[in-house]
Protein backbone atom coordinates (compact mmCIF):
# COMPACT_ATOMS: atom_id res chain seq x y z
CA UNK A 1 0.00 0.00 0.00
CA UNK A 2 3.25 2.36 0.55
CA UNK A 3 4.50 1.47 -2.44
CA UNK A 4 0.95 2.48 -4.36
CA UNK A 5 0.69 6.15 -2.75
CA UNK A 6 4.87 6.39 -4.01
CA UNK A 7 3.75 5.72 -7.44
CA UNK A 8 0.83 7.70 -7.06
CA UNK A 9 2.81 11.03 -6.01
CA UNK A 10 5.55 10.15 -8.14
CA UNK A 11 3.56 10.09 -11.62
CA UNK A 12 1.88 12.98 -10.61
CA UNK A 13 4.67 14.97 -9.41
CA UNK A 14 6.94 13.56 -12.14
CA UNK A 15 9.62 12.34 -9.92
CA UNK A 16 11.74 9.26 -9.08
CA UNK A 17 9.98 6.78 -6.59
CA UNK A 18 13.30 6.65 -4.90
CA UNK A 19 13.06 10.55 -4.48
CA UNK A 20 9.51 10.09 -2.78
CA UNK A 21 10.27 7.14 -0.66
CA UNK A 22 12.60 8.46 1.72
CA UNK A 23 9.95 11.47 2.09
CA UNK A 24 6.80 9.70 2.94
CA UNK A 25 6.27 10.06 6.99
CA UNK A 26 3.80 7.74 9.50
CA UNK A 27 2.42 10.32 11.52
CA UNK A 28 2.10 10.32 15.06
CA UNK A 29 -1.31 11.29 15.42
CA UNK A 30 -3.54 8.49 14.02
CA UNK A 31 -6.16 10.74 12.78
CA UNK A 32 -3.73 11.99 10.75
CA UNK A 33 -3.92 9.02 8.44
CA UNK A 34 -1.78 5.93 7.54
CA UNK A 35 0.76 8.01 5.73
CA UNK A 36 1.77 12.03 5.46
CA UNK A 37 4.17 13.71 2.64
CA UNK A 38 5.23 17.04 3.28
CA UNK A 39 4.68 19.46 0.90
CA UNK A 40 7.29 22.34 2.31
CA UNK A 41 10.03 20.21 -0.02
CA UNK A 42 8.08 20.95 -3.00
CA UNK A 43 7.78 24.79 -1.97
CA UNK A 44 10.96 26.12 -3.78
CA UNK A 45 10.88 24.39 -6.92
CA UNK A 46 6.89 25.15 -7.38
CA UNK A 47 7.36 28.54 -5.94
CA UNK A 48 4.22 27.96 -3.83
CA UNK A 49 3.05 28.26 -0.02
CA UNK A 50 3.33 24.41 0.89
CA UNK A 51 -0.37 24.71 2.61
CA UNK A 52 -1.44 25.26 -0.93
CA UNK A 53 0.17 22.71 -2.62
CA UNK A 54 -1.16 20.38 -0.09
CA UNK A 55 -4.72 21.44 -1.00
CA UNK A 56 -3.76 21.69 -4.65
CA UNK A 57 -2.55 18.02 -4.44
CA UNK A 58 -5.45 16.57 -2.00
CA UNK A 59 -7.79 18.18 -4.77
CA UNK A 60 -6.12 16.55 -7.66
CA UNK A 61 -4.91 13.00 -6.92
CA UNK A 62 -7.37 10.47 -7.49
CA UNK A 63 -7.96 7.59 -4.89
CA UNK A 64 -7.34 4.27 -5.69
CA UNK A 65 -9.26 1.11 -4.06
CA UNK A 66 -6.25 1.11 -1.54
CA UNK A 67 -6.70 4.53 -0.98
CA UNK A 68 -9.25 5.75 1.21
CA UNK A 69 -9.22 9.49 1.66
CA UNK A 70 -6.31 11.55 0.54
CA UNK A 71 -6.83 15.33 3.30
CA UNK A 72 -4.51 18.24 3.17
CA UNK A 73 -3.41 18.94 6.87
CA UNK A 74 -1.20 22.33 6.65
CA UNK A 75 1.68 21.28 4.84
CA UNK A 76 0.83 17.77 5.04
CA UNK A 77 -0.84 15.32 2.60
CA UNK A 78 -2.20 12.69 4.56
CA UNK A 79 -3.15 9.46 3.07
CA UNK A 80 -5.72 6.96 4.51
CA UNK A 81 -5.41 3.34 3.67
CA UNK A 82 -8.35 1.42 3.10
CA UNK A 83 -8.02 -0.81 5.84
CA UNK A 84 -10.29 -3.76 5.28
CA UNK A 85 -8.81 -4.34 1.80
CA UNK A 86 -5.40 -4.45 3.76
CA UNK A 87 -7.16 -6.57 5.79
CA UNK A 88 -8.07 -8.78 3.41
CA UNK A 89 -4.99 -8.43 1.02
CA UNK A 90 -2.89 -9.41 4.14
CA UNK A 91 -4.93 -12.44 5.09
CA UNK A 92 -4.92 -13.84 1.63
CA UNK A 93 -0.90 -13.66 1.44
CA UNK A 94 -0.08 -15.39 4.48
CA UNK A 95 -2.35 -18.07 4.02
CA UNK A 96 -0.91 -18.75 0.85
CA UNK A 97 2.31 -18.01 1.35
CA UNK A 98 2.53 -20.04 4.78
CA UNK A 99 6.29 -20.60 6.08
CA UNK A 100 7.24 -18.25 3.43
CA UNK A 101 5.37 -15.05 4.07
CA UNK A 102 7.66 -12.59 5.14
CA UNK A 103 10.68 -13.98 3.56
CA UNK A 104 12.90 -12.55 0.36
CA UNK A 105 15.30 -14.03 -2.20
CA UNK A 106 18.33 -12.08 -1.93
CA UNK A 107 21.02 -13.67 -2.66
CA UNK A 108 23.96 -13.65 -1.22
CA UNK A 109 26.85 -16.08 0.26
CA UNK A 110 27.36 -15.30 4.28
CA UNK A 111 29.93 -17.38 6.30
CA UNK A 112 28.48 -17.47 10.03
CA UNK A 113 31.07 -18.48 12.47
CA UNK A 114 30.31 -19.82 15.91
CA UNK A 115 30.53 -21.02 18.82
CA UNK A 116 33.81 -21.65 18.30
CA UNK A 117 35.24 -22.87 21.82
CA UNK A 118 38.62 -23.67 23.38
CA UNK A 119 38.52 -27.12 23.92
CA UNK A 120 40.24 -27.07 27.78
CA UNK A 121 36.72 -27.24 29.34
CA UNK A 122 32.59 -27.81 28.99
CA UNK A 123 30.44 -25.17 27.06
CA UNK A 124 29.08 -22.27 29.34
CA UNK A 125 26.36 -19.85 30.07
CA UNK A 126 28.24 -17.86 27.29
CA UNK A 127 28.41 -20.14 24.48
CA UNK A 128 24.62 -20.66 24.88
CA UNK A 129 24.49 -17.81 24.23
CA UNK A 130 26.70 -17.65 21.68
CA UNK A 131 24.51 -20.83 19.70
CA UNK A 132 21.67 -18.77 20.10
CA UNK A 133 22.60 -16.20 18.56
CA UNK A 134 24.39 -17.49 15.74
CA UNK A 135 21.24 -19.76 15.19
CA UNK A 136 18.95 -17.07 15.08
CA UNK A 137 21.06 -14.94 12.71
CA UNK A 138 21.46 -18.13 10.68
CA UNK A 139 18.03 -18.53 10.01
CA UNK A 140 17.38 -14.35 9.32
CA UNK A 141 20.06 -15.17 6.59
CA UNK A 142 18.26 -18.18 4.89
CA UNK A 143 14.59 -16.70 5.30
CA UNK A 144 15.69 -13.55 3.51
CA UNK A 145 17.32 -15.84 0.64
CA UNK A 146 21.24 -16.04 1.30
CA UNK A 147 23.16 -19.18 1.03
CA UNK A 148 24.38 -19.57 4.89
CA UNK A 149 27.39 -21.48 5.95
CA UNK A 150 28.03 -21.93 9.27
CA UNK A 151 31.81 -22.61 10.44
CA UNK A 152 33.61 -23.08 13.84
CA UNK A 153 36.60 -22.56 14.84
CA UNK A 154 38.27 -25.17 17.42
CA UNK A 155 40.98 -22.98 19.57
CA UNK A 156 42.36 -26.41 20.12
CA UNK A 157 46.25 -25.90 21.17
CA UNK A 158 47.97 -23.35 23.36
CA UNK A 159 48.55 -22.95 27.52
CA UNK A 160 45.28 -23.22 28.10
CA UNK A 161 44.84 -27.01 26.90
CA UNK A 162 48.79 -27.68 28.25
CA UNK A 163 47.06 -26.72 31.73
CA UNK A 164 44.32 -29.37 31.40
CA UNK A 165 47.19 -31.76 30.93
CA UNK A 166 49.74 -30.76 32.97
CA UNK A 167 46.94 -31.41 35.59
CA UNK A 168 46.21 -34.98 34.62
CA UNK A 169 49.21 -36.21 34.05
CA UNK A 170 49.97 -35.59 37.69
CA UNK A 171 46.46 -36.30 39.08
CA UNK A 172 44.69 -38.50 36.53
CA UNK A 173 46.75 -41.86 36.15
CA UNK A 174 45.03 -44.43 34.46
CA UNK A 175 41.52 -42.20 34.72
CA UNK A 176 39.23 -41.96 31.93
CA UNK A 177 35.40 -40.15 31.63
CA UNK A 178 34.09 -43.91 31.48
CA UNK A 179 35.97 -44.69 34.60
CA UNK A 180 34.97 -41.25 36.07
CA UNK A 181 31.62 -41.97 34.99
CA UNK A 182 31.64 -38.11 33.36
CA UNK A 183 30.60 -36.55 30.32
CA UNK A 184 34.15 -36.61 28.48
CA UNK A 185 34.43 -32.83 28.05
CA UNK A 186 33.61 -32.24 31.77
CA UNK A 187 36.15 -34.66 32.57
CA UNK A 188 38.48 -32.61 30.62
CA UNK A 189 37.51 -29.18 32.13
CA UNK A 190 37.59 -30.79 35.65
CA UNK A 191 40.86 -31.07 35.42
CA UNK A 192 41.56 -27.52 34.30
CA UNK A 193 40.00 -26.50 37.22
CA UNK A 194 42.45 -29.03 39.20
CA UNK A 195 45.43 -26.82 37.37
CA UNK A 196 43.89 -23.48 38.47
CA UNK A 197 43.42 -24.93 41.87
CA UNK A 198 46.80 -26.06 42.34
CA UNK A 199 48.35 -23.17 40.58
CA UNK A 200 47.51 -20.83 43.12
CA UNK A 201 50.03 -21.82 45.90
CA UNK A 202 52.30 -23.38 43.44
CA UNK A 203 54.61 -21.13 40.67
CA UNK A 204 55.91 -24.38 39.54
CA UNK A 205 52.20 -25.64 37.65
CA UNK A 206 52.22 -22.67 35.38
CA UNK A 207 56.36 -23.74 34.59
CA UNK A 208 55.08 -26.88 33.96
CA UNK A 209 52.11 -25.68 31.27
CA UNK A 210 54.92 -23.62 29.23
CA UNK A 211 56.94 -26.17 28.97
CA UNK A 212 54.36 -28.40 27.82
CA UNK A 213 53.43 -25.78 25.32
CA UNK A 214 56.97 -25.79 24.06
CA UNK A 215 56.58 -29.92 23.96
CA UNK A 216 53.85 -29.41 22.10
CA UNK A 217 55.06 -27.04 19.29
CA UNK A 218 58.45 -29.26 18.59
CA UNK A 219 56.11 -31.93 18.09
CA UNK A 220 57.46 -34.03 20.88
CA UNK A 221 55.59 -37.37 20.70
CA UNK A 222 54.14 -38.08 24.46
CA UNK A 223 52.76 -34.62 24.52
CA UNK A 224 50.81 -34.99 20.82
CA UNK A 225 49.53 -38.37 22.51
CA UNK A 226 48.08 -36.80 25.61
CA UNK A 227 46.96 -33.46 23.62
CA UNK A 228 45.07 -35.58 21.05
CA UNK A 229 43.47 -37.83 23.66
CA UNK A 230 42.49 -34.80 25.83
CA UNK A 231 40.76 -33.03 22.62
CA UNK A 232 39.02 -35.75 21.58
CA UNK A 233 37.08 -36.17 24.74
CA UNK A 234 36.74 -32.53 24.61
CA UNK A 235 34.69 -33.23 20.88
CA UNK A 236 33.16 -35.85 21.81
CA UNK A 237 31.09 -34.03 24.54
CA UNK A 238 30.87 -30.89 22.42
CA UNK A 239 28.89 -32.93 20.09
CA UNK A 240 26.48 -33.86 22.80
CA UNK A 241 25.96 -30.58 23.67
CA UNK A 242 25.57 -29.25 20.36
CA UNK A 243 22.57 -31.72 19.81
CA UNK A 244 20.75 -30.62 22.76
CA UNK A 245 20.80 -26.93 20.83
CA UNK A 246 20.21 -28.52 17.50
CA UNK A 247 23.56 -27.19 16.10
CA UNK A 248 25.11 -28.85 12.94
CA UNK A 249 28.01 -27.23 11.93
CA UNK A 250 29.09 -28.18 7.87
CA UNK A 251 32.70 -26.72 8.47
CA UNK A 252 35.13 -27.09 11.27
CA UNK A 253 38.63 -25.43 11.24
CA UNK A 254 41.32 -25.89 14.04
CA UNK A 255 44.15 -23.11 14.68
CA UNK A 256 46.29 -26.40 15.01
CA UNK A 257 46.16 -26.83 11.41
CA UNK A 258 46.23 -22.84 10.89
CA UNK A 259 47.83 -21.17 13.57
CA UNK A 260 51.30 -21.39 11.85
CA UNK A 261 50.58 -20.09 8.38
CA UNK A 262 49.48 -16.53 9.27
CA UNK A 263 53.46 -16.16 9.50
CA UNK A 264 53.63 -15.77 5.73
CA UNK A 265 50.80 -12.88 5.51
CA UNK A 266 52.49 -11.11 8.33
CA UNK A 267 56.26 -11.65 6.10
CA UNK A 268 54.22 -10.22 3.19
CA UNK A 269 53.01 -7.02 5.07
CA UNK A 270 56.52 -6.63 6.07
CA UNK A 271 57.97 -6.66 2.29
CA UNK A 272 54.75 -3.78 1.63
CA UNK A 273 56.29 -1.81 4.35
CA UNK A 274 52.61 -2.23 6.33
CA UNK A 275 54.61 -4.80 8.70
CA UNK A 276 57.02 -3.56 11.08
CA UNK A 277 60.00 -4.88 13.23
CA UNK A 278 60.85 -4.07 16.78
CA UNK A 279 64.15 -3.89 17.85
CA UNK A 280 63.83 -7.68 20.19
CA UNK A 281 62.52 -9.04 16.40
CA UNK A 282 58.98 -8.75 17.03
CA UNK A 283 56.73 -7.74 14.14
CA UNK A 284 53.85 -5.84 14.76
CA UNK A 285 51.46 -3.33 12.78
CA UNK A 286 50.73 0.36 13.71
CA UNK A 287 47.09 1.14 14.22
CA UNK A 288 47.45 4.10 16.78
CA UNK A 289 46.24 6.53 13.68
CA UNK A 290 42.91 4.31 13.92
CA UNK A 291 43.24 4.75 17.93
CA UNK A 292 44.01 0.96 18.07
CA UNK A 293 47.60 1.44 19.38
CA UNK A 294 50.32 -1.05 18.12
CA UNK A 295 49.62 -4.60 17.20
CA UNK A 296 52.14 -7.39 17.76
CA UNK A 297 51.75 -9.80 15.20
CA UNK A 298 54.80 -11.85 15.73
CA UNK A 299 56.49 -12.39 19.31
CA UNK A 300 60.04 -11.50 19.37
CA UNK A 301 60.24 -15.38 19.79
CA UNK A 302 58.69 -15.90 16.19
CA UNK A 303 55.80 -17.72 17.09
CA UNK A 304 52.43 -16.48 16.32
CA UNK A 305 49.60 -14.99 18.83
CA UNK A 306 45.76 -15.33 18.78
CA UNK A 307 45.25 -12.44 15.46
CA UNK A 308 47.76 -14.52 13.59
CA UNK A 309 45.62 -17.41 13.17
CA UNK A 310 42.68 -14.85 12.52
CA UNK A 311 44.14 -13.52 9.31
CA UNK A 312 45.02 -16.66 7.84
CA UNK A 313 41.86 -17.77 8.69
CA UNK A 314 39.68 -14.55 7.35
CA UNK A 315 41.50 -15.14 4.13
CA UNK A 316 41.32 -19.08 3.73
CA UNK A 317 37.04 -18.55 4.49
CA UNK A 318 37.52 -16.15 1.29
CA UNK A 319 39.43 -18.30 -0.37
CA UNK A 320 36.93 -21.16 0.01
CA UNK A 321 33.58 -19.68 0.55
CA UNK A 322 34.24 -16.26 -2.10
CA UNK A 323 31.65 -15.15 0.52
CA UNK A 324 29.50 -11.89 0.31
CA UNK A 325 29.64 -10.77 4.05
CA UNK A 326 31.63 -12.61 6.84
CA UNK A 327 29.94 -13.06 10.11
CA UNK A 328 31.94 -13.67 13.56
CA UNK A 329 29.40 -14.18 16.43
CA UNK A 330 31.63 -13.72 19.72
CA UNK A 331 31.61 -11.94 23.06
CA UNK A 332 32.05 -8.50 23.78
CA UNK A 333 35.21 -9.10 25.55
CA UNK A 334 37.14 -9.70 21.48
CA UNK A 335 35.60 -6.26 20.39
CA UNK A 336 38.91 -4.71 20.54
CA UNK A 337 40.24 -7.82 18.92
CA UNK A 338 38.34 -8.33 15.74
CA UNK A 339 38.06 -3.97 14.98
CA UNK A 340 41.71 -4.05 14.88
CA UNK A 341 41.58 -7.71 13.05
CA UNK A 342 39.72 -6.01 10.35
CA UNK A 343 41.54 -3.06 10.43
CA UNK A 344 44.75 -5.09 9.55
CA UNK A 345 43.02 -6.88 6.98
CA UNK A 346 42.19 -3.71 5.37
CA UNK A 347 45.73 -2.16 5.38
CA UNK A 348 46.95 -5.44 4.17
CA UNK A 349 44.64 -4.86 0.91
CA UNK A 350 42.27 -7.57 1.09
CA UNK A 351 39.23 -5.80 -0.70
CA UNK A 352 36.87 -7.94 1.22
CA UNK A 353 37.72 -6.83 4.20
CA UNK A 354 34.98 -4.59 4.51
CA UNK A 355 32.45 -7.30 4.09
CA UNK A 356 33.56 -8.38 7.97
CA UNK A 357 31.54 -8.15 10.15
CA UNK A 358 31.53 -9.29 14.07
CA UNK A 359 28.34 -9.72 15.95
CA UNK A 360 29.26 -8.78 19.62
CA UNK A 361 27.07 -10.24 22.17
CA UNK A 362 26.94 -9.25 25.78
CA UNK A 363 28.34 -10.79 29.36
CA UNK A 364 25.72 -13.92 30.80
CA UNK A 365 25.67 -13.28 34.75
CA UNK A 366 23.67 -16.26 36.79
CA UNK A 367 22.07 -14.76 39.81
CA UNK A 368 23.11 -16.58 42.52
CA UNK A 369 21.21 -19.34 44.42
CA UNK A 370 20.18 -22.69 42.93
CA UNK A 371 22.03 -22.84 39.51
CA UNK A 372 25.47 -21.89 40.72
CA UNK A 373 27.49 -24.78 40.19
CA UNK A 374 28.79 -27.06 43.10
CA UNK A 375 32.02 -25.41 42.67
CA UNK A 376 31.20 -21.84 42.67
CA UNK A 377 32.01 -21.38 39.05
CA UNK A 378 30.58 -20.74 35.94
CA UNK A 379 27.67 -22.80 35.14
CA UNK A 380 27.83 -25.34 32.33
CA UNK A 381 25.08 -25.65 29.89
CA UNK A 382 24.50 -29.27 30.04
CA UNK A 383 23.63 -28.72 33.81
CA UNK A 384 21.79 -25.72 33.53
CA UNK A 385 19.68 -27.45 31.18
CA UNK A 386 19.20 -30.48 32.84
CA UNK A 387 18.56 -28.44 35.86
CA UNK A 388 15.89 -26.40 33.67
CA UNK A 389 14.29 -30.11 32.34
CA UNK A 390 13.75 -30.58 36.12
CA UNK A 391 11.49 -27.58 36.57
CA UNK A 392 9.88 -28.07 33.26
CA UNK A 393 9.10 -31.76 33.86
CA UNK A 394 7.85 -30.61 37.41
CA UNK A 395 5.46 -28.09 35.63
CA UNK A 396 4.06 -30.92 33.42
CA UNK A 397 2.84 -32.92 36.08
CA UNK A 398 1.15 -30.79 37.38
CA UNK A 399 -1.08 -30.04 34.84
CA UNK A 400 -1.03 -33.30 33.24
CA UNK A 401 -1.27 -36.23 35.02
CA UNK A 402 -0.74 -38.99 32.96
CA UNK A 403 1.22 -38.24 29.89
CA UNK A 404 3.36 -41.01 28.26
CA UNK A 405 7.09 -40.53 29.20
CA UNK A 406 8.08 -40.06 25.30
CA UNK A 407 6.03 -37.36 25.10
CA UNK A 408 7.05 -35.71 28.13
CA UNK A 409 10.56 -35.81 27.06
CA UNK A 410 9.95 -33.85 23.98
CA UNK A 411 7.62 -31.12 25.85
CA UNK A 412 9.99 -30.37 28.40
CA UNK A 413 12.78 -30.47 26.17
CA UNK A 414 11.13 -28.13 23.64
CA UNK A 415 9.65 -25.32 26.54
CA UNK A 416 13.51 -25.65 28.11
CA UNK A 417 15.32 -24.74 25.08
CA UNK A 418 12.19 -22.04 24.07
CA UNK A 419 12.22 -20.47 27.49
CA UNK A 420 16.70 -20.61 26.99
CA UNK A 421 16.91 -19.04 23.23
CA UNK A 422 14.17 -16.56 24.17
CA UNK A 423 15.34 -15.09 27.02
CA UNK A 424 18.54 -14.07 25.44
CA UNK A 425 17.15 -13.68 22.26
CA UNK A 426 14.70 -10.72 23.42
CA UNK A 427 17.21 -8.40 24.36
CA UNK A 428 20.14 -6.16 22.52
CA UNK A 429 22.76 -8.52 21.86
CA UNK A 430 25.02 -6.18 22.96
CA UNK A 431 23.72 -6.07 26.49
CA UNK A 432 24.83 -8.34 29.39
CA UNK A 433 21.88 -10.81 30.61
CA UNK A 434 21.38 -12.39 33.96
CA UNK A 435 19.85 -15.24 33.06
CA UNK A 436 16.99 -16.17 35.54
CA UNK A 437 16.13 -20.08 34.51
CA UNK A 438 13.14 -19.92 36.90
CA UNK A 439 11.70 -16.58 35.31
CA UNK A 440 12.29 -17.90 31.72
CA UNK A 441 10.16 -21.01 32.13
CA UNK A 442 7.30 -18.78 33.29
CA UNK A 443 4.41 -19.89 31.08
CA UNK A 444 2.91 -16.40 31.54
CA UNK A 445 4.58 -13.00 30.86
CA UNK A 446 7.65 -12.08 28.44
CA UNK A 447 8.71 -15.48 27.77
CA UNK A 448 9.32 -18.33 25.31
CA UNK A 449 6.77 -20.71 27.02
CA UNK A 450 4.18 -17.97 26.73
CA UNK A 451 4.53 -17.86 23.05
CA UNK A 452 4.34 -21.57 22.96
CA UNK A 453 1.69 -21.87 24.90
CA UNK A 454 -0.51 -18.97 22.48
CA UNK A 455 0.42 -20.96 19.67
CA UNK A 456 -1.04 -24.35 20.65
CA UNK A 457 -4.09 -22.50 22.14
CA UNK A 458 -5.23 -21.76 18.58
CA UNK A 459 -3.90 -25.02 17.41
CA UNK A 460 -6.82 -26.14 19.79
CA UNK A 461 -9.11 -23.75 18.07
CA UNK A 462 -8.20 -24.54 14.99
CA UNK A 463 -8.26 -28.08 15.52
CA UNK A 464 -11.61 -27.81 17.14
CA UNK A 465 -13.46 -25.86 14.08
CA UNK A 466 -11.65 -28.74 11.49
CA UNK A 467 -15.13 -29.97 10.99
CA UNK A 468 -16.20 -26.68 10.20
CA UNK A 469 -14.64 -26.09 7.31
CA UNK A 470 -13.82 -22.63 6.54
CA UNK A 471 -16.31 -21.02 4.04
CA UNK A 472 -16.04 -17.99 1.79
CA UNK A 473 -17.19 -14.98 3.62
CA UNK A 474 -17.38 -11.35 3.04
CA UNK A 475 -15.17 -9.65 4.83
CA UNK A 476 -17.28 -8.24 8.04
CA UNK A 477 -17.04 -5.59 10.48
CA UNK A 478 -13.52 -5.45 12.32
CA UNK A 479 -13.31 -4.91 15.67
CA UNK A 480 -10.42 -2.62 17.01
CA UNK A 481 -8.80 -5.75 18.54
CA UNK A 482 -9.47 -7.39 15.28
CA UNK A 483 -7.97 -4.93 13.30
CA UNK A 484 -4.86 -4.33 15.83
CA UNK A 485 -3.80 -7.48 15.20
CA UNK A 486 -3.94 -7.74 11.65
CA UNK A 487 -2.15 -4.98 11.21
CA UNK A 488 0.56 -6.46 13.44
CA UNK A 489 -0.02 -9.29 11.10
CA UNK A 490 0.98 -6.98 8.03
CA UNK A 491 4.08 -5.59 9.96
CA UNK A 492 6.37 -9.25 9.55
CA UNK A 493 7.94 -8.67 6.54
CA UNK A 494 9.17 -4.91 7.65
CA UNK A 495 10.77 -6.50 10.90
CA UNK A 496 11.97 -8.97 9.24
CA UNK A 497 13.54 -6.63 6.43
CA UNK A 498 14.92 -4.84 9.59
CA UNK A 499 16.38 -7.54 12.14
CA UNK A 500 18.18 -8.97 8.84
CA UNK A 501 19.59 -5.32 7.97
CA UNK A 502 21.26 -5.06 11.88
CA UNK A 503 21.11 -9.00 12.52
CA UNK A 504 19.23 -7.93 15.34
CA UNK A 505 17.34 -10.97 16.47
CA UNK A 506 15.75 -9.36 19.84
CA UNK A 507 13.45 -7.23 16.97
CA UNK A 508 12.18 -10.89 15.74
CA UNK A 509 11.03 -11.92 19.27
CA UNK A 510 9.75 -8.79 20.44
CA UNK A 511 8.23 -9.20 17.39
CA UNK A 512 6.59 -12.77 18.50
CA UNK A 513 5.77 -11.24 22.29
CA UNK A 514 3.49 -8.22 21.06
CA UNK A 515 1.67 -10.70 18.01
CA UNK A 516 0.75 -13.30 21.01
CA UNK A 517 -0.28 -10.27 23.13
CA UNK A 518 -2.40 -9.09 20.63
CA UNK A 519 -3.55 -12.33 19.41
CA UNK A 520 -4.40 -12.90 23.31
CA UNK A 521 -6.86 -9.89 23.46
CA UNK A 522 -8.85 -10.85 20.23
CA UNK A 523 -8.86 -14.55 21.49
CA UNK A 524 -10.24 -13.61 25.15
CA UNK A 525 -13.24 -10.91 24.17
CA UNK A 526 -14.49 -12.69 21.08
CA UNK A 527 -15.97 -16.23 20.19
CA UNK A 528 -14.37 -17.72 17.01
CA UNK A 529 -16.41 -20.89 16.99
CA UNK A 530 -20.54 -20.19 16.54
CA UNK A 531 -20.58 -16.84 15.87
CA UNK A 532 -21.73 -15.23 12.66
CA UNK A 533 -18.07 -14.04 12.08
CA UNK A 534 -16.71 -17.87 12.47
CA UNK A 535 -14.86 -18.65 8.85
CA UNK A 536 -13.13 -15.28 9.34
CA UNK A 537 -11.97 -15.19 12.41
CA UNK A 538 -11.14 -18.78 11.96
CA UNK A 539 -8.90 -17.30 9.15
CA UNK A 540 -7.40 -14.95 11.29
CA UNK A 541 -6.70 -17.29 14.24
CA UNK A 542 -4.87 -19.31 11.51
CA UNK A 543 -2.44 -16.57 9.85
CA UNK A 544 -1.79 -14.83 13.24
CA UNK A 545 -0.45 -19.01 14.44
CA UNK A 546 1.02 -19.03 11.04
CA UNK A 547 2.82 -15.91 11.63
CA UNK A 548 4.10 -16.89 15.19
CA UNK A 549 5.30 -19.77 14.25
CA UNK A 550 7.38 -18.50 11.15
CA UNK A 551 8.62 -15.62 14.09
CA UNK A 552 9.55 -18.36 16.13
CA UNK A 553 10.94 -20.47 13.72
CA UNK A 554 13.53 -17.52 13.42
CA UNK A 555 14.47 -17.80 16.46
CA UNK A 556 15.01 -21.21 15.99
CA UNK A 557 11.94 -22.32 18.95
CA UNK A 558 9.76 -25.37 17.00
CA UNK A 559 6.49 -25.41 17.90
CA UNK A 560 4.10 -27.53 20.42
CA UNK A 561 0.93 -28.58 19.03
CA UNK A 562 -0.16 -29.04 22.53
CA UNK A 563 0.84 -27.73 25.90
N1 LIG B 1 37.89 -19.56 21.08
C1 LIG B 1 37.69 -18.17 21.36
C2 LIG B 1 37.18 -18.03 22.79
O1 LIG B 1 36.64 -18.97 23.33
C3 LIG B 1 36.72 -17.51 20.42
C4 LIG B 1 37.09 -17.57 18.97
C5 LIG B 1 36.32 -16.58 18.13
N2 LIG B 1 36.61 -16.71 16.73
C6 LIG B 1 37.73 -16.26 16.13
N3 LIG B 1 37.86 -16.46 14.83
N4 LIG B 1 38.66 -15.62 16.77
O2 LIG B 1 37.31 -16.97 23.38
Amino acid sequence: MKEKIITLLAKHLKKDSSSIISLLEVPQDPTHGDYAFPCFILAKEMKKNPVQIAQELANSLKLLKEIEKIEAKGPYLNFFINRALLAQQTLKTILKEKEKYGSQKIKGKVVIEFPSPNTNKPLHLGHARNIVLGQAVTNLLNFVGNDVQVANLYNDRGVHICKSMVAYEKFGKGESPEKAKSKTDHFVGDYYVKFTQEAKDNKQFEEEAQECLKKWESGDKKTRELWKKMNSWAFKGFEETYKLFDLKIKHNYYESNIYNKGKEIVFEGVKKGIVKKKEDGAFFIDLTPYDMGEKILLRADGTSIYTTQDIYLALLKYTEFKFDKSLYVSASEQNYHFKALFKILELLGYSWAKNLTHLSYGMVNLESGRMKSREGNVVDSDNLISDMKMMANEEIEKRHKEIPLKEKEHRSHTIVMAALRYYFLKVDRTKDVTFKPEESLKFEGDTGPYLLYTYARAQSILSKAKSAKAKKQALPQLSDKEKQLIIHLTKFPQIVQSAYASYAPNLIANYSYQLAQSFNEFYHSHQVIGSPEEAFRLKLVQASSLVLKNSLSLLGIPVLEKM
